[in-house]
């Protein structure tokens, strides 16, 4: 029987070993907490990798770790150290994510990496071959990976292949200024698929296509000698249905049964009058906008005294990818502005921001969408920030203000939100006000409305879409072929 092989850099579940023992936990990032619906329920495998370098794995333990692997139907790629820093760390991290992100001064163009990126993705390739059969489909995902679907074409020509970028492409202008643009283009167009969250990101990869390569663009298809490859936009949705039934079933626990930080977020809300918490939720990374978030709120408590005492940001920033300089160096200026903020405007019984720098389980991520009343997602530049859409579900009792930066890939889709532009702290300042002033039935008025278009729009329609114009564009392929 046909299978789906799905491949993505990073796996769904991250092994790490504690005292000669292996422990298993989930991915953070939107690739993998959506995507992972779509593996449980298919029949399908995933191929990735587990979160250790080969160093760090003792011998004795490879074996189990491809084991604990298998449990979910994952194969767990062996990576050295040396291919972690010059692949990941390198070329996808400090290369192609702030490249696509338009943090050009970020962007670094060394050799090296670009000789790592090609070692990996032919290597992740080479693992697709050993599991592919004849009928199967291949699915393949994200930035760290834009040269594998040429790589797997050149050793089955007749597979079905599919691409899904989960972050921005960027203008033609930004995008022409990479060295390995041409490489790269040809690497993705090795496809039958290719998806974007958006049309612009479409757009944007078709004009550099037509442009850099001189390829034939009609539409949205781009003529090969050989074959036609059909580009298209995908928004993600979210698991609606887990987000909805946990926060159903958070209401549901009694007081004892309640998590410490419910606790204490309810402590707040129960000792101040009309007190609000605003709520924040993003891997620590500077395309997140967490530092303009701060000074957005700053700006905010300067203009309006009168929320001192009655507002907390609550931000819980993951920790993501240390190893790059610029995100340890984001680290210590969160760290101060907060510090800085939160001496500025304390009371004895009251700090303006609530600080949490680590991974929360599950359980206190819907707490945390449970109990605040508003959420300020900020992102100076975001693929699709799957965060608003998760917020939104969990809002059983259709209160609650999301205000997002019209940056984010969701805002296409989020209209009802108080859509804002991070750089603008005016503008952030008053939908900051316009959100504590909200009437609740217009709140409810808006959150319904989004949240119809979120449960119909769930991640499994979205891959359920993918998978359909995948098979459609073989089939018209195949056509094109004989002809
Ligand atoms: P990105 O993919 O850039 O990290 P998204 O907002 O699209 O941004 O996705 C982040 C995902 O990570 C969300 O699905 C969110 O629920 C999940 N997440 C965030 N924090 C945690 C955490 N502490 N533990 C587990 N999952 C988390
Ligand atoms: C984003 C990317 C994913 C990535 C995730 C977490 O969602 O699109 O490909 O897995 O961030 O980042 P990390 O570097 O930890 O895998």
């Amino acid at each position: 029987m046909s299978k789906t092989i799905i491949i993505s850099n990073r796996l769904p579940l991250q092994i790490s070993i504690e005292d000669d023992k292996l422990e298993v936990t989930p991915s953070v990032g939107g690739l993998a907490t959506g995507l992972k619906s779509f593996h449980k329920d298919g029949d399908s495998i995933w191929i990735g990798w587990p979160g250790l370098t080969k160093e760090e794995i003792p011998e004795n333990l490879l074996e189990k770790v491809q084991s604990e692997a298998k449990k979910e139907n994952c194969v767990a790629v062996n990576l050295t150290s040396d291919e972690i820093d010059g692949f990941y760390y390198g070329f996808s991290n400090r290369t192609i994510w702030p490249l696509f992100h338009y943090f050009m001064q970020y962007t670094e163009s060394e050799d090296e990496y670009w000789q790592y990126y090609k070692q990996v993705n032919q290597k992740y390739a080479d693992e697709i071959i050993k599991h592919y059969e004849e009928g199967d489909v291949i699915w393949v995902h994200d930035y760290q990976l834009l040269l594998v679907p040429n790589m797997i074409r050149e050793q089955a020509p007749e597979a079905t292949i599919g691409f899904f970028n989960h972050i921005p492409f960027p203008s033609y202008e930004v995008f022409r200024t990479l060295p390995w643009r041409d490489e790269v283009l040809k690497g993705v167009l090795g496809a039958d698929l290719i998806g974007f969250h958006t049309y612009d990101y479409e757009r944007h990869f078709l004009s550099s296509v037509s442009r850099i390569l001189r390829y034939q663009v009609d539409f949205n298809e781009v003529t090969l000698p050989d074959r036609i490859v059909k580009v298209d936009s995908f928004p993600m949705g979210i698991d609606y249905k887990k987000f909805e039934d946990a926060a159903l079933e958070h209401f549901k626990n009694t007081e004892k049964e309640q998590s410490e930080l419910q606790q204490r977020l309810d402590h707040h809300l129960n000792a101040t009058p009309n007190a609000k918490m605003i709520l924040s939720i993003d891997r620590l990374d500077y395309t997140k906008g967490i530092a303009h978030r701060i000074r957005a709120f700053e700006y905010f408590l300067d203009k309006n005294p009168e929320y001192i005492e009655k507002v907390r940001l609550v931000m819980l920033a993951v920790p993501s990818r240390s190893n790059v300089p610029q995100y340890r160096r984001l680290k210590r200026e969160i760290d101060e502005l907060v510090g800085r903020i939160n001496g500025k405007f304390s009371t004895v019984s009251w700090t303006p921001i609530w600080y949490f720098y680590r991974s929360l389980p599950f359980e206190n991520l819907i707490d945390l969408y449970t109990s605040c009343k508003i959420a300020l997602l900020t992102p100076i530049r975001d693929g699709m920030n799957l965060v608003a859409k998760e917020y939104i579900a969990t809002r059983t009792d259709h209160t609650g203000v999301l205000i997002l930066s019209e940056m984010a890939g969701a805002a296409h889709e989020m209209n009802e939100a108080l859509i804002i532009n991070p750089n603008d702290f005016e503008q952030v300042s008053a939908a900051l006000k316009q959100a504590f002033e909200m009437p609740e039935e217009e709140q409810m008025e808006r959150n319904k409305r989004l949240q119809k278009r979120l449960r119909r729009y769930s991640v499994e329609k979205w891959a359920q879409d993918f998978m359909k114009a995948l098979k459609k564009t073989r089939e018209n392929q195949d056509s094109f072929q004989s002809t």
